[in-house]
C-alpha cells in the first residue's frame, strides 16, 4: 500500500475508534497508546519513511507529521483534569468510618459522683484552677512555712499565683461569695509538681464538698460519706473513717474501703469539721455555723472502679485503650 494511503486510513481508523469519545480514564488511555504510543500506529508509519525514495520521504515526512498532531490535539492536554472525582473515588475502598466517640472513663467516674451527690441535695460549684496563696493555703489554716505546704509540691506562676494543689480552695470561695447554708461538691483539676509514676501525675482531679448549716455534727458527715461509699462502690463495701489530720479540718478522718481484690485498705478520700481557723479566715460567724468538709481524688477512685493500674493510661489519649470504657 502507498504511504499515502496508509496515513489516509490510520486517519480513518482514528475517526472511527474515537467515535464516540471515551468517557473514562483507561480507555482514553488505551486509544492513545494505539495511536501514538511508543509501538503505536503513527510510531509504526514513521518506521516506514527510511524505506521510501528520497523525493517521497519529506512528502510523507510532513503529511504524518500533521496526522500525529491532529490526533495529539484530540486528546485533552490533561489527562488527570478531564476525569477528575472519576478517579479520584475508588468505590472499591471499604468506607471511612467515624466511630462515635464515647466518655472518658474520668468523665464518667466525675459524673456519677455529681450524680450520687445531687441526689441528696449537693449543688455543683467550679473555681479558678490558677489561684493565690491565701485561698490555696493561708485561709485553709497552713501557716507559712509550715511543713504542711510540703505535703503538695506547688507548681508557682509568676505574681505570686500558683496551680491550685487541691479543690479545696474553693472551700474559701464559696464562703467568702455566699452566705451559709451552703452545699456544694466542686469537681475540678488540681496540680501538682510530683514525679510521675503508675501512681502520680502532674495533674488529676478532685471534688471536693463542703456542707455549712446550722448544727452539723460528726455523724452528718459519718452519713453523708457512707451513703456516697455504698452507693459509688456498692452497698456491701467495708468502710471505715481512720483518724488523720489536715490543716482545715478538725477533726479530720480519712475514709478508706476494704478491697477484696488487694486484700487491703484503700484510702479513697479525706473529710473533717471545718476548722474555726477557716470560718474566721473568711468572716463567717462560727458560733451560728459550723460544717464539714471532704475531698476525693477522682483518678483513684476510677481506677478501683474499672481496675486500672496505672494512673497514665488515663492521660495518654490511646484509642485502645479509651474504646474499652
Ligand atoms: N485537700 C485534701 C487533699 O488534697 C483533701 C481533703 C481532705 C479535702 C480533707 C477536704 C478535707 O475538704 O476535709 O489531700
Amino acid at each position: 500500500m502507498d504511504i499515502k494511503e496508509s496515513i489516509e486510513s490510520v486517519r480513518r481508523q482514528f475517526r472511527s475508534d474515537s467515535d464516540p469519545f471515551p468517557s473514562d480514564k483507561d480507555s482514553l488511555e488505551n486509544l492513545k497508546i494505539k495511536f501514538l504510543g511508543r509501538k503505536g500506529l503513527i510510531a509504526n508509519l514513521f518506521s516506514q519513511i527510511p524505506n521510501l525514495s528520497n523525493d517521497q520521504k519529506p512528502i510523507a515526512g510532513k503529511l504524518l507529521n500533521h496526522l500525529k498532531i491532529e490526533l495529539e490535539n484530540s486528546f485533552p492536554s490533561d489527562t488527570e483534569s478531564a476525569f477528575p472525582l472519576e478517579e479520584k473515588i475508588d468505590r472499591s475502598l471499604p468506607g471511612v468510618t467515624y466511630p462515635p466517640g464515647n466518655k472518658h472513663p474520668i468523665q464518667s467516674t466525675m459524673d456519677e459522683i455529681k450524680r450520687l451527690f445531687g441526689q441528696i441535695g449537693f449543688a455543683v460549684a467550679y473555681g479558678p484552677e490558677i489561684d493565690d496563696d491565701f485561698h490555696n493555703f493561708s485561709a485553709l489554716n497552713f501557716p507559712k512555712d509550715h511543713p504542711a505546704r510540703d505535703m503538695q509540691d506547688t507548681f508557682f506562676t509568676k505574681e505570686d499565683l500558683i496551680l491550685r494543689t487541691h479543690t479545696s480552695n474553693v472551700q474559701v470561695h464559696l464562703m467568702e461569695e455566699k452566705q451559709p447554708p451552703l452545699r456544694y461538691i466542686v469537681p475540678g483539676r488540681v496540680y501538682r509538681n510530683e514525679s510521675i509514676s503508675f501512681k502520680s501525675f502532674c495533674l488529676f482531679h478532685q471534688v471536693e464538698g463542703i456542707y455549712i448549716d446550722k448544727n452539723v455534727t460528726f455523724s452528718d458527715l459519718k452519713g453523708t460519706l457512707e451513703y456516697f461509699v455504698k452507693k459509688m462502690f456498692g452497698s456491701k463495701t467495708k468502710m471505715r473513717f481512720r483518724p488523720s489530720f489536715f490543716p482545715f479540718t478538725e477533726p479530720s478522718a480519712e475514709v478508706d474501703i476494704w478491697s477484696e481484690k488487694n486484700n487491703q485498705w484503700l484510702e479513697i478520700l479525706g473529710s473533717g469539721m471545718v476548722d474555726p481557723q477557716v470560718f474566721k479566715a473568711v468572716n463567717v460567724d462560727n458560733n451560728l455555723w459550723n460544717g464539714f468538709a471532704f475531698g476525693m481524688g477522682v483518678e483513684r477512685i476510677c481506677m478501683l472502679q474499672y481496675e486500672i493500674d496505672d494512673i497514665r493510661l488515663l492521660y495518654q489519649n490511646d484509642v485502645r485503650f479509651l474504646e474499652q470504657f
